[in-house]
């Protein structure tokens, strides 16, 4: 039977949620996604417009169906928590039912369950400030959005996902390596992203029988990486120190996805898959 995959983060055609999507999707399972909510119009507009149709190709010819697009800030966990300047802004107020439960809440209700659960988000107001300059509430605001969503995400999906589901979030080789230029609390956002992986797959595995991994990417052009402005800097490193040289494409997370989420993964859990041509590998450049 089926399976059906919940990917928080897919807002564009260029960023890793929408090439792990799009490898589920190959791989048979039926795709959700959950997009930002200051993101959501123009997303759905160009999806319905078939801005996106050339990427929805997959290998068999046939176009990647997304079932359903759901309105989500990660950053909040219930109506509760949603400041008076957020729910009266236009972006935000258009929509309904984005804050973490009540997606999940959305979700059970629409379809019942789910098996494999994405999330691909992340965010830093003060990215681009060495964490020597970076605020408290920068700091705490890259750990809100890129660390404390995927613990909130799973804990709220928990219930709704099929024993033997498998979750996987994004992370980057910042959290144990100095990266200069990935500022902000965005590596401290990172650090904790993994930590947190080992101990959340204790406790859903043990519980629920769900296995939790985390893939530590290499560098794609994606929207929020160019946001951040050092992309093609690392890009090209990467192609001139790693020991496969040549630029990482998306779908080649994607497929590392896709293998993590399904049985042929079937012990692993806990882990940081690295999917970045083995750069992590290297002790200096050459
Ligand atoms: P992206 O721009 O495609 O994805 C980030 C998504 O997060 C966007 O769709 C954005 O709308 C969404 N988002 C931001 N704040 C949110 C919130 N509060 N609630 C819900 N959604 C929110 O960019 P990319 O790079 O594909 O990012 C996906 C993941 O991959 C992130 O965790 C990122 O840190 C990770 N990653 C990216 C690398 C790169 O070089 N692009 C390298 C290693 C990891």
């Amino acid at each position: 039977k089926g399976k059906r995959a919940f990917i928080a983060g897919v807002a564009d055609d260029n960023g890793y949620g929408w090439a792990i999507a799009k490898s589920l999707a190959a791989a048979g399972a039926e795709i959700l996604v959950g997009t930002w909510v200051p993101a959501l119009n123009i997303f759905e507009t160009s999806l319905r417009r078939g801005k996106f149709d050339k990427s929805r190709v997959l290998p068999d010819g046939s176009l990647m169906e997304i079932t359903k697009v759901y309105p989500l800030d990660a950053v909040f966990d219930n109506p509760d928590d949603v400041p008076e300047d957020i729910k009266t802004n236009k972006r935000y107020a258009g929509s309904a039912n984005w804050t973490v439960k009540e997606v999940a809440e959305s979700v059970k209700q629409d379809f019942g369950s789910i098996d494999i659960l994405v999330h691909s988000l992340a965010n830093g107001p003060e990215v681009s400030k060495p964490l020597l300059e970076t605020s408290r509430n920068g700091y705490l605001a890259a750990l809100s959005a890129s660390s404390y969503s995927y613990v909130s995400l799973l804990k709220h999906f928990i219930p709704l996902m099929n024993p033997g589901g498998s979750s996987i979030s994004l992370t980057y080789i910042a959290s144990e390596r100095v990266i200069p230029g990935y500022g902000g609390g965005m590596s401290s956002a990172k650090a904790a992203l993994e930590s947190d992986t080992r101990v959340l797959a204790f406790e859903a595995g043990r519980k629920h029988k769900i296995r939790v991994n985390t893939i530590s990417a290499g560098p794609l052009r994606s929207r929020a990486a160019k946001a951040i402005g050092f992309i093609d800097t690392m890009i090209e490193y990467s192609i001139a120190n790693a020991p496969l040289q040549k630029e990482l494409s998306a779908d080649e997370v994607g497929n590392a996805a896709a293998f993590l989420a399904s049985p042929l993964a079937s012990a692993i859990t806990g882990a940081v898959i690295y999917v970045d041509n083995g750069l992590n590998a290297m002790g200096v450049g050459v």
